[in-house]
């Protein structure tokens, strides 16, 4: 008997999703993927080939666009941490930077792209033994996923978080101009028509705010360990 489940953790931008999955799947020694970074990649890939930016969106041309990106996750041992690589290179520092913050909410709402990022989703997560964060994996990646959670803090916590992750890696925003891409993007997330950010009925809520990611682990050890019991 297949005794690895399938967790899904879904949540506001910042919310602390992926350091919270990244801690799960080490102690589990499952696969991490942090879908939030595939959506990021297709960004990227769409800005530079100018069908992505201020005044211009090409839907048409972005449809098609998805058909030409490989998205995966290398593990790098020096960092200790997957990184994500879009064709082959090396992206992780430029898509997390503030050029692509501001277009992804828009990209993420375009159907072809969501199709074809959730199809290579469902993929990554066919054996099980995987722990994925992001906006609709409890709703529409894995609705059969064994543990579901939902991930929320106020924004002023998560924008402050944001800051520190940003100001670590050596990227460069203000406070200001990383709070109000926040509240935007909450806003997106939520009102678009696909898939938008919902808690699933069966996710369990978690409220951060004040809880370290210790503390978040031992709350969580449980759950996985009644799910185990289960399967
Ligand atoms: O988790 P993140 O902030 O890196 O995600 C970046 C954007 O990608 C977010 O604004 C919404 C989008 N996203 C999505 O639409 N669906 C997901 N499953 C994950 C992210």
């Amino acid at each position: 008997m297949d005794k690895r489940i399938t967790i899904a953790i879904d949540g506001y931008s910042s919310s602390g999703k992926s350091t919270f999955a990244r801690e799960i799947a080490k102690e589990l020694g499952y696969i991490y993927i942090d879908s939030g970074a595939m959506y990021r990649a297709a960004t990227l890939y769409c800005i530079r080939k100018g069908l992505a930016g201020r005044d211009v969106i090409d839907i048409q041309g972005i449809a098609e666009a998805m058909k030409e990106i490989r998205i995966e996750f290398v593990y790098n041992p020096d960092s200790g941490e997957s990184e994500t690589y879009l064709n082959s290179e090396n992206v992780e520092k430029e898509i997390r930077g503030l050029d692509v913050s501001a277009h992804v909410s828009a990209i993420s709402k375009i159907s072809e792209v969501r199709t074809r990022l959730v199809e290579l989703q469902k993929q990554m997560g066919a054996n099980r033994g995987i722990v994925m964060d992001g906006r609709d994996i409890g709703t529409t990646v894995f609705p059969d996923a064994d543990l579901k959670i939902f991930m929320t803090a106020p924004v002023d916590i998560r924008a402050k978080r944001r800051y520190e992750e940003l100001k670590n890696k050596g990227i460069d925003a203000s406070f200001e101009e990383i709070r109000n891409n926040i509240v935007a993007r909450d806003i997106t997330d939520e009102n678009r028509d696909i898939s938008p950010l919902r808690r699933a009925g069966d996710a369990v809520i978690l409220d951060n705010s004040r809880m370290s990611i210790a503390g978040q682990m031992e709350w969580v050890r449980k759950l996985i360990e009644e799910k185990l019991h289960d399967r």
